[in-house]
């Protein structure tokens, strides 16, 4: 399964990218904001630094709510750099713009996606990527990694190449869930890739290992 983060810090992504585990990033209009970066030309400016801090697929979302606007942003966007996905939400223009680039071999992230119904649409159009939200599913008492695995089957059923990319990932066992879900790629916050380190009986191991040399080497 490969690891993108889902975030416009860019420390955050220097810091993932660090570890030697990171595949790519993905960044939505609130994540951008969150960072202060407004206006278009700041915009593509941060999308290009965060393609050359990753050496993986960069996910940069447009704005424009109709199929025109929709294709002339991501026209623009593509045109940044090789590693950019353009994300498109997932409506009857988004449908229709994810499938406008799959005809052209621009890659598309098709995001806000919250049943099987939505992701059939998506691989049928064309999607690189279909983005389902776990998190927000799991919000409202849905089970968001039970649509992953939904997802995941019926791809695999028809042989759809859209790759499944589970997103609005909150924690730890969000990532080793969709594992068992066979999602292709995990979007996750720095917090829950770090913690996939975590286990009390590393620390304590290393701890000892480090006392017993000091102890025989006198130190
Ligand atoms: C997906 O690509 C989105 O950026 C993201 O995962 C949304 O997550 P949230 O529900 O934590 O905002």
């Amino acid at each position: 399964m490969k690891f993108f983060i889902d975030t416009a810090n860019l420390d955050q992504i220097r810091e993932a990218n660090e570890m030697g585990v990171l595949d790519g990033v993905t960044t939505n209009p609130s994540l951008m904001a969150k960072e202060n970066i407004k206006g278009d030309e700041a915009c593509r400016r941060h999308y290009l630094d965060i393609c050359n801090i990753v050496d993986g697929d960069v996910s940069a979302e447009v704005i424009a709510t109709d199929f025109e606007g929709m294709v002339r942003e991501g026209e623009e966007l593509a045109k940044l750099h090789k590693n950019i996905v353009v994300k498109l939400p997932c409506t009857a223009a988004g449908i229709r713009a994810v499938k406008y680039f799959a005809e052209r071999g621009v890659r598309t992230n098709c995001t806000l996606v919250f049943s099987v119904g939505q992701a059939l649409l998506a691989a049928k159009a064309g999607a690189t990527y279909v983005s389902p939200f776990v998190g927000r599913l799991d919000d409202i008492s849905e089970d968001g990694v039970e649509l992953v695995a939904h997802i995941v089957r019926v791809y695999r059923t028809y042989g759809y190449k859209t790759q499944v990319l589970a997103a609005s990932i909150r924690h730890t066992n969000h990532i080793i869930k969709c594992l068992d879900a066979g999602a292709d790629v995990a979007t996750c916050p720095l917090s829950a890739i770090k913690g996939l380190l975590k286990h009390p009986l590393t620390d304590i191991g290393l701890e000892k290992f480090l006392a017993d040399h000091a102890k025989v080497n006198g130190l």
